[in-house]
Protein backbone atom coordinates (compact mmCIF):
# COMPACT_ATOMS: atom_id res chain seq x y z
CA UNK A 1 0.00 0.00 0.00
CA UNK A 2 2.73 2.30 0.86
CA UNK A 3 4.74 1.63 -2.41
CA UNK A 4 1.42 2.25 -4.13
CA UNK A 5 0.91 5.75 -2.90
CA UNK A 6 4.75 6.62 -3.75
CA UNK A 7 4.36 5.57 -7.38
CA UNK A 8 1.17 7.72 -7.23
CA UNK A 9 2.61 10.60 -6.11
CA UNK A 10 5.63 10.21 -8.14
CA UNK A 11 3.89 10.00 -11.51
CA UNK A 12 1.89 12.81 -10.42
CA UNK A 13 5.10 15.00 -10.18
CA UNK A 14 6.16 13.93 -12.90
CA UNK A 15 3.05 14.66 -14.68
CA UNK A 16 2.81 18.17 -12.99
CA UNK A 17 6.52 18.63 -14.25
CA UNK A 18 5.48 17.69 -17.71
CA UNK A 19 3.20 21.20 -18.04
CA UNK A 20 5.91 23.63 -17.14
CA UNK A 21 8.37 24.03 -19.63
CA UNK A 22 12.15 23.66 -18.64
CA UNK A 23 14.65 26.17 -18.47
CA UNK A 24 16.39 25.20 -21.52
CA UNK A 25 13.03 25.43 -23.82
CA UNK A 26 11.83 28.72 -22.32
CA UNK A 27 13.00 30.58 -25.35
CA UNK A 28 10.92 28.70 -27.76
CA UNK A 29 7.97 28.94 -25.87
CA UNK A 30 8.80 32.88 -24.92
CA UNK A 31 8.98 33.49 -28.67
CA UNK A 32 5.81 31.82 -29.35
CA UNK A 33 4.18 33.02 -26.49
CA UNK A 34 4.94 36.59 -27.39
CA UNK A 35 3.91 36.17 -31.17
CA UNK A 36 0.65 35.22 -29.43
CA UNK A 37 0.50 38.35 -27.43
CA UNK A 38 1.89 41.10 -29.86
CA UNK A 39 1.77 39.55 -33.80
CA UNK A 40 -1.37 36.74 -34.38
CA UNK A 41 -3.96 39.24 -34.49
CA UNK A 42 -2.40 40.55 -37.47
CA UNK A 43 -0.68 37.71 -38.88
CA UNK A 44 -0.89 34.35 -39.43
CA UNK A 45 1.93 31.74 -39.44
CA UNK A 46 0.56 28.17 -39.52
CA UNK A 47 -0.43 28.79 -43.13
CA UNK A 48 -0.01 30.69 -46.14
CA UNK A 49 -2.96 32.10 -46.70
CA UNK A 50 -4.52 34.20 -44.48
CA UNK A 51 -7.37 36.77 -44.42
CA UNK A 52 -6.00 38.67 -41.34
CA UNK A 53 -4.65 42.62 -42.03
CA UNK A 54 -0.93 41.72 -42.28
CA UNK A 55 0.72 39.12 -44.61
CA UNK A 56 1.37 35.68 -43.33
CA UNK A 57 4.50 35.01 -41.70
CA UNK A 58 4.65 31.10 -42.97
CA UNK A 59 8.02 29.72 -43.73
CA UNK A 60 9.22 33.52 -43.36
CA UNK A 61 12.66 32.46 -43.13
CA UNK A 62 12.59 29.63 -45.52
CA UNK A 63 11.31 31.74 -48.62
CA UNK A 64 13.28 33.52 -50.78
CA UNK A 65 11.20 36.57 -50.46
CA UNK A 66 9.05 38.85 -48.38
CA UNK A 67 5.66 38.28 -48.57
CA UNK A 68 4.59 41.67 -48.88
CA UNK A 69 7.96 43.85 -50.01
CA UNK A 70 9.54 41.21 -51.78
CA UNK A 71 13.51 41.92 -49.87
CA UNK A 72 15.39 39.13 -49.05
CA UNK A 73 14.12 37.61 -45.76
CA UNK A 74 16.89 38.68 -43.06
CA UNK A 75 16.95 38.75 -38.99
CA UNK A 76 17.35 42.45 -39.10
CA UNK A 77 15.13 43.22 -41.33
CA UNK A 78 12.26 41.66 -38.91
CA UNK A 79 14.02 43.00 -35.32
CA UNK A 80 13.42 46.52 -37.27
CA UNK A 81 9.91 45.96 -38.64
CA UNK A 82 9.01 44.72 -35.33
CA UNK A 83 10.67 47.77 -33.24
CA UNK A 84 9.49 50.48 -35.70
CA UNK A 85 6.57 48.89 -37.28
CA UNK A 86 5.10 50.24 -41.15
CA UNK A 87 2.49 52.34 -42.56
CA UNK A 88 -0.33 50.10 -40.88
CA UNK A 89 1.81 48.33 -38.30
CA UNK A 90 2.62 49.59 -34.81
CA UNK A 91 5.76 50.05 -33.00
CA UNK A 92 6.91 47.33 -30.69
CA UNK A 93 10.06 49.09 -29.34
CA UNK A 94 7.87 50.44 -26.05
CA UNK A 95 6.73 46.94 -25.45
CA UNK A 96 9.34 44.15 -25.83
CA UNK A 97 13.05 44.39 -24.65
CA UNK A 98 15.51 43.40 -27.46
CA UNK A 99 15.97 39.77 -25.59
CA UNK A 100 12.64 39.29 -26.42
CA UNK A 101 12.37 40.26 -29.82
CA UNK A 102 15.23 37.56 -30.50
CA UNK A 103 13.28 35.21 -29.01
CA UNK A 104 10.17 36.23 -30.44
CA UNK A 105 12.67 35.99 -34.06
CA UNK A 106 13.91 32.99 -32.90
CA UNK A 107 10.23 31.42 -33.07
CA UNK A 108 9.34 33.16 -36.34
CA UNK A 109 12.82 31.42 -37.87
CA UNK A 110 11.64 27.91 -36.91
CA UNK A 111 8.03 28.26 -38.16
C1 LIG B 1 -2.32 45.80 -36.18
C2 LIG B 1 -1.87 44.72 -37.05
C3 LIG B 1 -0.43 44.24 -36.95
C4 LIG B 1 0.26 43.77 -35.86
C5 LIG B 1 -0.23 43.69 -34.41
C6 LIG B 1 1.55 43.32 -36.35
N1 LIG B 1 1.64 43.52 -37.71
FE1 LIG B 1 3.23 43.04 -38.90
N2 LIG B 1 2.32 43.98 -40.46
C7 LIG B 1 1.03 44.46 -40.46
C8 LIG B 1 0.72 45.03 -41.77
C9 LIG B 1 -0.63 45.62 -42.19
C10 LIG B 1 1.91 44.90 -42.55
C11 LIG B 1 2.15 45.41 -43.98
C12 LIG B 1 2.09 46.94 -44.06
C13 LIG B 1 3.02 47.61 -43.11
O1 LIG B 1 4.24 47.35 -43.17
O2 LIG B 1 2.56 48.39 -42.28
C14 LIG B 1 2.89 44.22 -41.70
C15 LIG B 1 4.16 43.85 -42.10
C16 LIG B 1 5.01 43.00 -41.40
C17 LIG B 1 6.25 42.45 -41.90
C18 LIG B 1 6.89 42.74 -43.25
C19 LIG B 1 6.41 41.83 -44.35
C20 LIG B 1 7.14 42.12 -45.65
O3 LIG B 1 6.83 41.45 -46.65
O4 LIG B 1 8.00 43.00 -45.68
C21 LIG B 1 6.75 41.66 -40.91
C22 LIG B 1 8.04 40.85 -40.96
C23 LIG B 1 5.83 41.73 -39.79
N3 LIG B 1 4.78 42.54 -40.13
C24 LIG B 1 6.00 41.08 -38.60
C25 LIG B 1 5.22 41.30 -37.46
C26 LIG B 1 5.52 40.76 -36.15
C27 LIG B 1 6.68 39.83 -35.84
C28 LIG B 1 4.56 41.23 -35.30
C29 LIG B 1 4.45 41.02 -33.81
C30 LIG B 1 5.46 41.66 -33.00
C31 LIG B 1 3.64 42.06 -36.08
N4 LIG B 1 4.09 42.07 -37.37
C32 LIG B 1 2.52 42.72 -35.58
C33 LIG B 1 0.14 44.44 -39.42
C34 LIG B 1 0.45 44.08 -38.11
Amino acid sequence: MRRWCMIVALAGAALGADKKAPPWEKSRYLGQDLYREHCVVCHDIDKKESKKPGPSLYHLFKNEKLPLTGGKPSRDYVVVKVKFGGQLMPPFIKRMTDAEINALVDYIESK
